[in-house]
């Protein structure tokens, strides 16, 4: 519609003229029920930084304690464990993943035990952080082995949730093993343990600094100077967005509660057609890459950190997650509070 002088009747902008009014017309919000907070846990008594993230640090287990007392206050619902395993601790067979005496079940328990159920614990389900050569599974001649390491997710997934976490996540990208893993915890009487499958995980070029965080880039390096194949063997690749719903559609056929998408912000296309085709609990992770980008423009000031930081998880959330992993959570709920 036009007035006769030529000008619009209808203009967009008359609605972002107030900040009141921008706020009424808000389609999406970011609360901090939204987050979950990932936390690295170390055996060492003192926190160490991690240098490529930036404001991140490896936790002792009373350290990981707090922080998840923190995300309780902060009204964070949960928190996602990943351990830094001392290198002389690794094995070609990731052993210690299936010991209830290691790092994430030790963690775990410390958590439930201070905070019951008042914050939720996410554990990654996967090899990596336990193997000599830094892959999510078993290695055979030339290639990671599927169907033997599903049977050892099955049950590090077991002794993971005896510890007391509530949500499995199977990072791994193996092929099955989401009924597996079910079958294995209602075997040992879990049945109300979640299953959150990193269905859709790419083999990507972000997830740089949590491998230093964990110390796998320097076992993953090892390895493939002697020739062993990388992560794009099973994770994948960032060329495919039909891919991922098919992924999707059998992770869900085998009993996945809930879904991840990762990375996050790279992969918004995917985020959106898991969400409006499935219509199931869709996380998203922005990874390590995706902060320590932001961290480091703002650093130099190049970018105004703390906006570019919500911007970056409102428009995950924009997309369709139904919950984001970030490490920007507890500066993000602070600033909501
Ligand atoms: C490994 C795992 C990775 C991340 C979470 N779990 C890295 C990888 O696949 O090598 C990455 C998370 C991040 O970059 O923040 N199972």
């Amino acid at each position: 519609m036009h007035h006769p002088g030529g000008f619009p009747t209808t203009r967009l902008r008359r609605t972002r003229r107030h900040a009141w009014l921008r706020a009424a017309v808000a389609e999406t919000a970011l609360a901090p029920s939204d987050l979950v907070w990932p936390l690295f846990v170390h055996a060492a008594a003192k926190p160490a930084a991690v240098p490529s993230m930036p404001g991140v640090e490896r936790l002792s287990i009373d350290g990981v304690v707090r922080a998840a007392e923190e995300a309780a206050r902060l009204g964070i619902p949960a928190v996602a464990l990943f351990p830094v395993v001392d290198p002389e601790l690794k094995t070609d067979d990731g052993r210690l993943a299936t010991d209830p005496g290691n790092l994430a079940c030790r963690a775990v328990r410390a958590i439930r035990q201070r905070l019951g159920d008042a914050v939720g614990i996410v554990c990654d389900v996967a090899l990596d952080p336990y193997t000599t050569h830094g892959h999510d599974g078993l290695l055979g001649t030339g290639t990671i082995l599927n169907d033997e390491t599903v049977e050892v997710l099955c049950r590090q997934a077991v002794v993971l949730a005896d510890a007391g976490c509530q949500v499995v996540a199977p990072s791994d990208m193996m092929d099955g093993r989401v009924g597996r893993i079910r079958w294995a915890l209602d075997a040992a009487g879990h049945h109300e343990v979640c299953i959150l499958s990193y269905a859709a995980k790419y083999a990507s070029a972000f997830y740089g600094p949590f491998r230093d965080a964990v110390g796998s880039s320097a076992t993953l390096a090892t390895a493939a100077a002697r020739g062993v194949p990388d992560k794009k063997t099973y994770q994948m690749d960032p060329a495919n967005a039909d891919e991922a719903l098919r992924e999707v559609a059998l992770d869900v056929a085998e009993g996945a509660d809930m879904v991840m998408v990762k990375p996050a912000g790279v992969s918004l296309d995917v985020i959106h057609r898991v969400k409006r085709e499935f219509g199931l609990p869709t996380l998203a992770y922005q990874v390590s890459g995706e902060y320590a980008m932001i961290r480091a423009a703002a650093e130099r000031g190049w970018l105004d950190g703390p906006r570019a930081a919500r911007e970056s998880v409102l428009v995950i959330k924009r997309a369709g997650a139904d919950a984001i992993l970030t490490y920007f959570a507890p500066e993000i709920a602070r600033g909501l509070g």
